[in-house]
């Protein structure tokens, strides 16, 4: 049977993405910060994932205000890199698993989640960024994706316990497709951050590191962030750590922590990382 084995949480920076396209990850500012993904990349070329649940949001580059789907589950084959305006990232195309996201999507469908199909969609730097963080700059990404969007960008986003149990079906989901499978489940976003108005650039640590601690273990208490605290305390962009909280519910009961990083700046935001395991 496929199984979950891991969960990774990680700021999706656009930022990053140019410094890993130019080369420039060596450089002062942003040494710290790819310093701190070193050790999931060995990680990650030892765990051989065969398929990975990234669940990442969309900003306005395959829907806009004509479409705004609260969960989407990625079906197809293959998914290119979104021109965000300076042209798609020189990134490989990002390959899908069809059978299994199917059904991933059968399985949610008929577990009462409302899910949006697609078929068809370029990703961003929401999806693209964190895998080249992980994975450096392959002639081909060496694991099949299954895009799941999140609207964490307009008014009304899910609440973090809708998203903790859309985490805890998915784990179902995975657990009865009968391959027999690596899976990993990641969640993108965050951490603090606001990208405009009169408190651009609010970043909150401390804030953002109990967040964090409260990722690992056997607590649920994050599920239960009403939207006012984020957006209070992480700024208006800080929501996008609601999708965080889908990778947390696949992990089951309790988790493990096997790599942490935090660092501050990162162009408008706090840059948070997680590698988890289930513990049990
Ligand atoms: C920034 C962060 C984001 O999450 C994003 O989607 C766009 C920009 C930033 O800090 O620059
Ligand atoms: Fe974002």
């Amino acid at each position: 049977m496929a199984r979950i084995t891991a969960g990774v949480a990680t700021s999706h920076v656009p930022l990053l993405g140019v410094a890993v396209d130019q080369g420039k990850t060596g450089d002062a500012y942003f040494k710290p910060i790819f310093d701190g993904y070193e050790w999931t990349k060995s990680w990650e070329a030892a765990q051989k994932p065969d398929v990975i649940v990234l669940v990442y949001n969309d900003h306005a580059s395959a829907f806009d205000m004509k479409i705004i789907p609260t969960f989407a589950i990625g079906c197809g084959e293959r998914y290119k890199p979104a021109d965000e305006g300076w042209g798609p990232r020189p990134v490989p195309d990002v390959i899908g698993h069809p059978d299994l996201a199917w059904h991933i999507a059968q399985s949610l469908i008929l577990d009462d989640f409302d899910m949006t199909i697609i078929n068809e969609m370029d990703v961003d730097h929401g999806l693209t960024v964190p895998l080249s963080m992980m994975f450096g700059q392959p002639a081909a990404w060496p694991v099949k994706i299954i895009p799941l969007a999140v609207n964490v960008v307009t008014y009304p986003v899910p609440s973090g316990n809708r998203c903790w149990l859309l985490g805890e079906a998915i784990r179902r989901a995975v657990q009865s497709f009968p391959d027999d499978l690596n899976v990993q489940v990641w969640g993108t976003g965050g951490m603090s951050h606001q990208l405009q108005g009169p408190r651009a650039g609010l970043i909150n640590a401390e804030w953002d590191n109990r967040f964090l601690d409260g990722m690992i273990g056997e607590s649920d208490a994050l599920r239960r962030i009403p939207h006012i605290e984020y957006l209070r305390e992480t700024g208006s962009e800080g929501i996008e750590m609601v999708m965080w909280l889908i990778m947390r519910g696949a992990l089951g009961r309790k988790t493990r922590c096997l790599h942490r990083h935090y660092h501050v700046p990162c162009s408008n935001t706090a840059i948070g990382h997680l590698v988890l395991e289930p513990a049990e």
